[in-house]
């Protein structure tokens, strides 16, 4: 039996900042963030998109396109460090706005940004003994750092749903290695607004991570390399470790030009959202692997990539770490059409500093912010959080 994606679908809020207008604002080289850091864009969400109704909105896709009844979905796990309670999960309120039966094991994991992964990784044990059934995971996070912090040119807000099953229909999983270790690299204590951040050390447990992960283990360079990417300069320093590692002779930047940078691209438009980061590289694999079919590309690139699939790092600061292997299903692209996230990016927002600094601050600005939502969070009646679906949910 087959274990894996049957389908991945994610939803990124309606509106970006663009670097250059950062930089601009807090007086810096607008390269250092587009070049030093590799980033371009980030999203950012509206005071009515919390990490509930990203979840939802990305939860409701991928069932709708998977053509999957929610009554048949036995676990829903939410992997999120943006929680909105300290004792109720997140994946409560999702399970409630998706529809999903009562009969069903629904709880949030926390890892930092390891929380998806390792719901993944447990959703698939799950599997092992139920048949006709689906595991829904959905990584969702508003990565905030404050005004003019070292992290704010790195910051997100996405979620992306990841539903299981057995026999999948976009590609098997597999989990190859971990690595755990106790470090204090970035973390949020409960009387603090925003994480603390060891930003250099951070990178260097990730690096380290990376190196513990793919030692000794069988890896194809014909594959993709997906990496959890708090920023796309990190995962250019993490394979150029890989690829001396494999000792195979190969020019290791002419690798990851190949083999990684093209699978970033999203997350350099949409900033670190954490749980889902890696997720989303993943997405932009498939989407990229779609767009070549039929095209001269497509021998080399698709062509290798289905013998080869991918191999996926994932990272969670404090730390924890897994290094999984993803092969195509047969029928893959009948799920990977459905992708399409560049399209999403390009038809977005562009907001002001003005604009997006009255977000950071919690409050809407007027704009069409929520056109692409389903849901909305509405403040807090008796302390309880509140939700409605602004149109027909089908679910
Ligand atoms: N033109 C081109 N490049 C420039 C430049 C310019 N004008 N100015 C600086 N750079 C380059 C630097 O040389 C450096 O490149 P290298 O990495 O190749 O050395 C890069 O830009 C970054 O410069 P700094 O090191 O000076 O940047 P910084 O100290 O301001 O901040 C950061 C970098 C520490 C990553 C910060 O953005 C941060 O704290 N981010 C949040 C934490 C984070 O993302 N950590 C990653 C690992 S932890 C993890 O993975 C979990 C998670 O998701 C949070």
């Amino acid at each position: 039996m087959t274990i894996g994606v049957d389908h991945i679908a994610a939803y990124i809020p309606n509106q970006y900042l663009a670097l250059e207008d950062l930089a601009l604002a807090r007086n810096v080289d607008p390269n250092k963030f587009l070049v030093g850091l590799g980033n371009r864009e980030m999203s950012i969400a509206s005071a009515s998109e919390d990490v509930v109704v990203l979840a939802a909105n990305a939860g409701k896709r991928v069932l709708e396109e998977a053509d999957v009844d929610p009554g048949d979905v036995g676990l829903l796990i939410v992997g999120t460090e943006s929680a909105v309670d300290r004792a109720k999960p997140t994946a409560t309120h999702v399970h409630e706005l998706l529809r999903i039966g009562n009969a069903c094991r629904t709880f949030d994991v926390m890892h930092a940004c390891a929380g998806a992964t390792y719901g993944i990784l447990s959703a698939i044990d799950w599997l092992q003994n139920k048949k006709n059934k689906y595991a829904l995971v959905i990584a969702s996070d508003i990565a905030c750092y404050g005004k003019g912090s070292p992290g704010e040119p790195t910051q997100g807000a996405g979620a992306v749903a990841i539903l299981l099953s057995t026999n999948p229909r976009l590609m098997t999983l597999n989990e190859v290695n971990n690595y755990s270790k106790n470090v204090y690299d970035f973390w949020k204590p409960w009387d603090k607004d925003f994480p603390i951040v060891e930003g250099v050390y951070s990178s260097q447990c990730y690096l380290e991570a990376v190196k513990n992960c793919f030692k000794d283990q069988d890896i194809d360079q014909n594959a993709a390399f997906l990496y959890h990417t708090p920023y796309p300069k990190l995962i250019k320093h993490a394979h150029s470790n890989v690829v001396s590692r494999l000792n195979l002779g190969l020019d290791w930047e002419q690798h990851y030009l190949e083999k990684v940078a093209p699978f970033s691209d999203f997350s350099s438009r949409i900033g670190n959202i954490y749980t889902g980061s890696l997720w989303l590289t993943l997405a932009n694999f498939l989407e990229n692997c779609y767009a070549s079919e039929g095209s001269s590309q497509h021998n080399s690139d698709r062509g290798s990539y289905q013998n080869s699939g991918c191999h996926l790092f994932s990272y969670g600061s404090g730390c924890g770490a897994v290094l999984m292997r993803g092969l195509f299903s047969r029928e893959w692209s009948s799920m990977a059409k459905f992708l399409n996230i560049n399209e999403v990016l390009d038809n977005r927002l562009r907001l002001t500093m003005e604009e997006y600094e009255s977000l950071v601050d919690g409050n809407e600005i007027g704009k069409d912010y929520l056109s692409r939502s389903f849901f909305k969070f509405e403040g807090l009646q008796n302390d309880q959080r509140q939700y409605t679906r602004l149109a027909q949910v089908d679910l």
